[in-house]
């Protein structure tokens, strides 16, 4: 069986899939032209897939010979899950390994806008050391606030937990289900949408994206939220509409925002979002760790090896 993988994973991964006795082909080339890609395509049994390529029913259709696919993401909005289904392709993905690293970026980023390292790091990197000043673009403490999480799986739970361990956060939350685990160990309540925007100090979004939810998160749910609301986004950049977001942000309608996804993405060069202090924007880096990325690399072939020997892909997004 022949799998092909379009840009090249942590060894781990590679390994796995040579020693179970699959013929694996990496592009070498991280930007593939469109010719190459289709050669590379028509010539596989299963895609190792790595980035936002969409899979779609054109492309199911344009290669039959596509038997499954496995993602390197725990995200699969690019992929028609209902077209896969139809045509019984699993779709493989990479959850719990990437939990810890991409609950960690949400950490990371509320902080740093709560106590605006973005604005006074530009300010070092500018020369401009400022005098001591007790009044001047003060932080806010976050101990004992109000984290709302919105989407409370398994990297919501992440994030949770450690602003509850660390800053004796109360937890709410609105998600599609009620998490009990969450409710037991974290004491988190479950809230309407409108709680959730209302009562928030931060509000962090860790839902899977589906176009149900796309821009969500727009000019009326930034209008209800507090004046000192932390929003961050490290999920994906479709669940916030970035004009509104930056609205609410410039007029100080909210604190400030914290984004690893952008809408669009990559961020445009030249979205007046770069320009404001109240903000810290990183580049979609949340599985960017060492451990993540090997473990998703062995949670991709592990999936792959499981549909070689005619088993269930362990980690699987189809129903
Ligand atoms: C994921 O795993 O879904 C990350 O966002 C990378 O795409």
């Amino acid at each position: 069986m022949k799998v092909f993988i379009n840009k090249r994973i942590p060894e781990i991964g590679i390994k796995m899939l040579k020693d179970a006795g699959l013929e694996v082909t990496i592009s070498e080339n991280p930007e593939l032209t469109q010719e190459e890609w289709l050669k590379y395509c028509k010539d596989a049994d299963v895609i190792l897939n790595v980035g936002q390529n969409k899979y779609d029913k054109d492309f199911f259709e344009e290669f039959p010979n596509i038997k499954a696919i496995a993602l390197y993401s725990v995200g699969f909005d690019h992929v028609d899950i209902d077209e896969a289904n139809q045509r019984k392709i699993p779709v493989g993905n990479t959850p719990e390994v990437l939990s810890r690293a991409t609950s960690d970026v949400a950490f990371l980023l509320m902080q740093s806008v709560a106590r605006r390292a973005s604005y006074y790091f530009q300010k070092v990197k500018n020369g401009d050391w400022g005098e001591f000043d007790p009044l001047h673009e003060l932080g806010q403490e976050l101990y004992g606030k109000t984290l709302g999480v919105f989407g409370l799986g398994r990297i919501g739970f992440e994030m949770a937990e450690k602003c509850k361990k660390a800053f004796d956060m109360n937890i709410i939350y609105h998600n599609r289900s009620h998490n009990e685990e969450a409710e037991k160990e974290l004491g988190a309540k479950y809230v309407s949408f409108e709680e959730l925007v209302s009562e928030s100090d931060v509000l962090s979004i860790h839902a899977n994206f589906s176009e149900e939810h796309s821009e969500i998160f727009n000019e009326s749910a930034f209008k209800k939220m507090k004046s000192n609301a932390i929003f961050i986004n490290t999920a994906r950049g479709g669940f916030h509409h970035q004009k509104d977001l930056y609205n609410a942000l410039v007029s100080e309608k909210i604190w400030g925002a914290g984004l690893d996804v952008t809408n669009p993405e990559p961020i445009e060069e030249n979205d007046p979002i770069l320009k404001l202090s109240n903000v810290c924007v990183l580049p979609h880096i949340g599985s960017a760790t060492i451990e993540a990325r090997n473990g998703m690399a062995k949670v991709a072939a592990e999936n792959i090896i499981a549909f070689y020997k005619g088993e269930k892909m362990p980690n699987c997004a189809n129903p």
